[in-house]
C-alpha cells in the first residue's frame, strides 16, 4: 500500500461524481485516512462514510481562513499528523471578459486561489514540524491555454495564480522536505459543467483530444495519488498535465 498510516485532507471532496471524491477513494484504497472537507457537513460526512469507518468528514468553506485552521486542528486531534493536502475545491463560471462583475471575480478567485492559500497555510505548520508533507494544487488546462471550455478569463487567471502560488510554496518549503505540485486537468466528466455540455459540443471537443475521449475523475485521482505518495519523492514545483493530449507543449 502506498499510503499506509498517512493522513490526507481533500478539499471539495463531497461531490459524488467529482475529482475530489474520486481522489479520496483512490487514496483510501492505498491505506490513507482521509479527511473530506466540503461546504455542507452532512455531505462531507456522507462522502467520508462511503470510504469506510476510518475517515472523517468536516464542513469547511476554504474561503474562510478560520474554518481552514479549525479543519487542520480537528485533523490533528483525530489522527495526530497531516501528510498530504489536496487543494481540490473549485468553482467555475462561463463569463466573457467584458461581462465579469466584481462579484464574479471575487467568487472565482476566492474559492480557487485564496482557498488554496488558506488551506495550505493551515496545514504547513504541522508539516514543517513533521519535516514532511505533500501538497497537490488543482489548477486547470484553462490556465495554460487561456480559457478552457467552460471557465471564463477570471477562472483562467485564478487557476494560473494557483500555478504561481504552488511553485512559490515549493521553493519556500523544499528545505522542510515538503513538496508542492500542481495538476492541470483537461475536460473531466464531473458535475462542474452543470448541464451545459451538449452532445454536439462533446463530439467537437473530443476531435481535439489525441486520446479520443474526455477525462474521468479517476484519471485525475491517480495523478493525485502519484504526487501525494512517495512514488514522486524528487518532484516539487511541477505541473502535471492530465488532459489526454488536449494541450501538448
Ligand atoms: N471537471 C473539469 O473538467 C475540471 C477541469 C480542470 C480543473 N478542474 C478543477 O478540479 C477541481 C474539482 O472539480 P470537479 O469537476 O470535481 O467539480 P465539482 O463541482 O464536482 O466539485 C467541486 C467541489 O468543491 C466544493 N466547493 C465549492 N466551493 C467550495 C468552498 N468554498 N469550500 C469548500 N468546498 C467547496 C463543491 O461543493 C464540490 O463538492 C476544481 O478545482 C476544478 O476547478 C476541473
Amino acid at each position: 500500500m502506498l499510503l499506509e498510516n498517512k493522513v490526507v485532507i481533500v478539499t471539495g471532496a463531497a461531490s459524488p461524481r467529482g475529482i475530489g471524491k474520486a481522489t479520496a477513494k483512490a487514496l483510501a484504497a492505498q491505506g490513507a485516512r482521509i479527511v473530506i472537507l466540503d461546504l455542507r457537513e452532512e455531505d462531507a460526512q456522507r462522502a467520508a462514510a462511503d470510504l469506510g469507518d476510518a475517515h472523517l468528514g468536516l464542513a469547511c468553506d476554504v474561503t474562510d481562513k478560520d474554518a481552514c485552521v479549525s479543519a487542520a486542528k480537528a485533523t490533528l486531534e483525530r489522527y495526530g499528523r497531516i501528510d498530504g493536502l489536496i487543494n481540490n475545491a473549485g468553482i467555475t463560471q462561463p463569463a466573457r471578459t467584458l461581462d465579469i462583475t466584481s462579484e464574479n471575480f471575487n467568487a472565482i478567485v476566492d474559492v480557487n486561489l485564496r482557498g488554496t492559500l488558506y488551506m495550505s497555510q493551515a496545514v504547513l505548520p504541522a508539516m514543517k514540524e513533521q519535516r514532511s508533507g505533500s501538497i497537490v494544487c488543482m489548477s486547470s488546462v484553462s490556465a495554460q491555454r487561456g480559457g478552457g471550455i467552460f471557465g471564463g478569463p477570471h477562472y483562467s487567471a485564478a487557476k494560473a495564480g494557483v500555478l504561481g502560488l504552488s511553485r512559490a510554496m515549493a521553493r519556500e518549503f523544499g528545505g522542510d522536505s515538503i513538496r508542492v505540485n500542481s495538476i492541470t486537468p483537461g475536460l473531466i466528466q464531473t458535475d462542474i459543467t452543470g448541464d451545459k455540455l451538449t452532445t454536439d459540443m462533446r463530439a467537437d471537443i473530443i476531435k481535439g483530444i489525441p486520446l479520443g475521449r474526455l477525462g474521468d475523475a479517476s484519471d485525475v485521482a491517480n495523478a493525485c495519488l502519484f504526487l501525494v505518495s512517495d512514488l514522486s519523492t524528487y518532484l516539487t514545483g511541477i505541473t502535471l498535465d492530465v488532459n489526454g493530449g488536449m494541450l501538448i507543449h
